[in-house]
């Protein structure tokens, strides 16, 4: 029986998650795997879900728009997914159950402790530029890993203050763009979860000189590798972090759960994801 498993999007014709599991499934020889790309509109989302099995899959990542409704649609979800109530890996359980997870937090954190071993979570706050889906698993991510304070900068403060109250975090505050210089001073890692300094877009223009010379910086934008925010930092002494790795890392939990191996996450797949950019 071949064991299938898509990624669902819309549109989703630009997801490398095929390219990665598609790399991982050849290089552990894993017998009848194959992984898809499935474009699924947002009125069809919940149906396909529920029917995965009866399409022949056996697990599936969801990607936006579909995260919330992934979570809504499935009736068993492991403790990040409850939390963040978004789903990115669904998996069959041995009992014949789908389980939703969330393994976007996972993806960062292990990017980050991969890209700057010597980070201490708790040696000082984390500054978060950003309040959307990606900054949610990111803020979660941070309290669980013990950072003692996150500090959330965003163009809407609401939003950032929804963000607090959903996720229930504990020691986070909200600081308007005005206020990034007095959010960075003391900080020990600023990250941008928004989606500025992508190519077409422009750049994270914060003033970042308040920062700590020894707080790492780092992006969850990859296109380019190296932001504009990503490159005033390394030129003032930070170490940074690019935002690739979140991508290659969010996936291993998930080929773990359908397959039986851990995947590894080597410079070789890092090449191959960046040559399908057109970036090597
Ligand atoms: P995702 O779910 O992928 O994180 P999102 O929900 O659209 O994406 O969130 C995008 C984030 O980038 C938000 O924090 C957004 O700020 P607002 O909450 O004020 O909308 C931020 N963002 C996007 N474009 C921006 C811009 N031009 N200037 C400042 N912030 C921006």
């Amino acid at each position: 029986m071949i064991r299938k498993v898509c990624v669902i999007g819309w549109p989703v014709a630009h997801s490398r998650s095929p390219l990665i599991h598609n790399h991982w499934i050849a290089e552990h020889r894993i017998p009848d795997a194959r992984y898809e790309l499935l474009a699924v509109k947002p009125e069809d989302a919940a149906e396909t879900i529920r029917h995965l099995h009866r399409l022949d899959f056996v697990g599936a990542n969801v990607t936006v728009p579909h995260k919330e409704t992934a979570f809504a649609t499935l009736t068993r979800h492991d403790a990040v997914a409850k939390r963040l109530k978004a789903v990115n890996t669904i998996v069959t359980l041995e009992d014949g159950t789908l389980e939703g997870r969330n393994t976007d937090g996972y993806g960062f954190i292990a990017n980050l402790k991969d890209g700057a071993p010597d980070w201490r979570p708790g040696e000082g706050p984390a500054v978060m530029l950003g309040a959307g889906g990606a900054a949610r698993a990111i803020a979660a991510a941070l309290e669980t890993e013990g950072v003692p304070e996150i500090r959330i900068v965003n163009r809407t403060p609401a939003r950032a203050e929804a963000l607090i109250r959903d996720l229930g975090l504990k020691s986070a505050t909200v600081w308007p763009t005005a206020e990034t210089r007095a959010a960075l001073d003391g900080a020990g890692l600023l990250v941008n979860t928004t989606t500025l300094g992508m190519k077409g877009e422009s750049d994270v223009d914060i003033d970042i000189s308040a920062l700590p010379r020894d707080a790492i910086v780092t992006d969850i934008v990859y296109t380019p590798l190296e932001t504009g925010l990503l490159k005033r930092a390394r030129l003032a002494g930070h170490e940074t972090v690019d935002g690739l790795g979140m991508l290659l890392h969010q996936a291993v939990p998930g080929f773990e759960a359908w397959f039986g191996v851990r995947p590894h996450v080597t410079d070789e797949l890092r090449e191959i994801v960046l040559a399908d950019l057109g970036m090597a």
